[in-house]
């Protein structure tokens, strides 16, 4: 072996035993809790199957903010401190874990939020302006136009009771694909619902339960992938052939950006990959968030009636109220933030570790997987007073700058942070606000949350409520 490979050997060598430090800890490393539990709970991979919410919040019970659970070899993190390291100051060593992604991306897509270092770079930078609140400003009309024929359904009666998370999941799906491809394809929405339900289903099972995937699952995961595709390339060859004049829509932003590096444009699989992810994440995380806030509302008739007060008196009964009528209403905001606290869409994100890791006395190996629990992160008594109550209060700034600034993270952090933040707040605040100007929301014998964390927090068979139009009011 010549000279240089040897010494090329033993600096990789080197470089493996590195332990990555966050600050100067004095002591002896010791095993990170939960480490030696060999109970079932810990133990059995089924356990995070079952129920990863139930798990997540034991774990945390048992041991704290940093658990090592057996079953999947991994960490639960809910440590706000370590979360700034990971996603912030030390956020070159933490990575989405390529095995991971592996295992979801054929279908949900391989684009922004799987992707990862360079490849994920380029697109990040190429889709950033199409997210910016300018972009978003324009999708207002887009919001009213979907809800309007929403409200046309439930107008037909004075009373009913709905399946808001079903409702809602329509909804923004409509809405997404508005703003994606600027035409109301109301038969092709439906159709996508049930698909990506499918896909979604399919992704978590190869993550957690490959084994357990059976043949006809396979087949129906093969069939909606193809449902979906054929029309998205549909969508995609109509409009390279026809070009994007007079269309203001993602589809058409996403189509004109040029990658800086090669000075050319997205391929048709590339955009094909960022459509997938887009109506994943763009539909699913906004309609829980809305969905689980509507259900707060009716388990709180004191809440609901100051929310209902705020946007009779500051909308005036206006049926498309401006963006700048809807950032006014603070109340409203302060609802839908509360709701992500307790309701998280996205419960969890996954890294992965580059180097071996010194955090306080724990060290973890390099290649550790982390499991960052925005549902425990947000549940616990360590950053929050009085956790499970539901007070939008807390989110009053005068209160809400005592709080840990990384124990409330429902849209990440860091360079990976959701890029349609704008677009989520903004959609979420006006059909927040459009459903209290004009509904008053009961919870009913059988109104439950009904939690069940998929790739994103949902409620099955969904949440339902009974609506009934203000002016029949009591
Ligand atoms: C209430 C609604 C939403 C919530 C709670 C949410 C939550 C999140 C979170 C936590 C991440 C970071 C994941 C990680 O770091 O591992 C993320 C990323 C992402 N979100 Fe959202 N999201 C929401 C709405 C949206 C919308 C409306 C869109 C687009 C239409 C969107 C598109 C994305 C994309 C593409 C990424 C990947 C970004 C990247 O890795 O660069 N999300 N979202």
């Amino acid at each position: 072996m010549s000279n240089v490979v040897e010494e090329r050997i033993e600096n990789e060598e080197k470089e493996d035993q590195t332990v990555i430090m966050s600050e100067k800890y004095q002591g002896d490393p010791i095993p990170v809790p939960g480490m030696l539990d060999d109970t079932p709970l810990f133990n059995d991979p089924m356990e995070i199957v079952r129920d990863p919410l139930d798990l997540t919040m034991k774990a945390i019970e048992k041991y704290g903010k940093i658990v090592y659970l057996k079953s999947t070899n991994s960490y639960i993190v809910v440590d706000a401190d370590f979360l700034e390291e990971m996603l912030i100051h030390n956020e070159k060593y933490f990575s989405k874990s390529q095995e991971t992604m592996d295992k979801i991306s054929p279908a949900i897509g391989n684009g922004l939020s799987t992707l990862i270092g360079h490849e994920w770079k380029r697109q990040r930078k190429l889709a950033n302006p199409s997210f910016s609140k300018k972009s978003v400003s324009q999708f207002f009309e887009i919001f009213h136009e979907c809800l309007d024929e929403m409200f046309d359904e439930w107008d037909k009666n004075d009373t009913s009771i709905i399946n808001i998370t079903t409702e809602m999941k329509r909804l923004t799906l409509r809405i997404v694909i508005k703003c994606l491809f600027s035409t109301d394809i109301i038969k092709f929405s439906n159709d996508v619902t049930s698909a990506l339900e499918i896909l979604q289903e399919h992704s978590i099972n190869n993550l957690w339960a490959p084994h357990l995937i059976t043949e006809s699952q396979t087949k129906a995961y093969e069939e909606a992938k193809a449902s979906i595709d054929a029309v998205i390339y549909e969508i995609i060859a109509h409009r390279r052939e026809n070009g994007n004049e007079g269309k203001n829509d993602l589809l058409a932003m996403y189509m004109s950006a040029i990658y800086e590096d090669t000075n050319e444009g997205m391929s048709d699989t590339q955009l094909r990959h960022e459509i997938m992810n887009l109506f994943l994440a763009g539909h699913e995380t906004t309609a829980n968030g809305v969905a689980f806030a509507l259900y707060l509302l009716a388990k709180n008739p004191e809440v609901e009636k100051q929310f209902s007060q705020e946007v009779d008196n500051l909308l005036s009964g206006k049926k498309h109220p401006s963006m700048e009528e809807l950032k006014s209403l603070d109340l409203t905001a302060r609802i839908f933030k509360e709701s992500l606290r307790l309701y998280p869409s996205s419960w969890a994100m996954s890294r992965v570790v580059t180097h071996n890791y010194r955090y306080k006395n724990y060290v973890f190996p390099k290649g550790a997987d982390f499991i960052v629990a925005q549902w425990g992160l947000h549940r616990i008594s360590d950053y929050w007073d009085e956790p499970f109550r539901f007070d939008p209060d807390r989110f009053l700034p005068e209160r809400f700058k005592d709080i840990h600034k990384f124990a409330y993270m429902p849209f990440g952090a860091g360079a990976r942070k959701c890029i349609g933040v704008h677009l989520a707040e903004a959609e979420g605040q006006t059909i927040l606000a459009r459903i209290g100007q004009r509904y008053h929301l009961q919870a009913t014998e059988k109104t439950a949350p009904n939690t069940k964390a998929k790739l994103f927090m949902t409620s099955v068979p969904g949440i339902e409520l009974q609506v009934t139009k203000k002016t029949k009011r009591a």
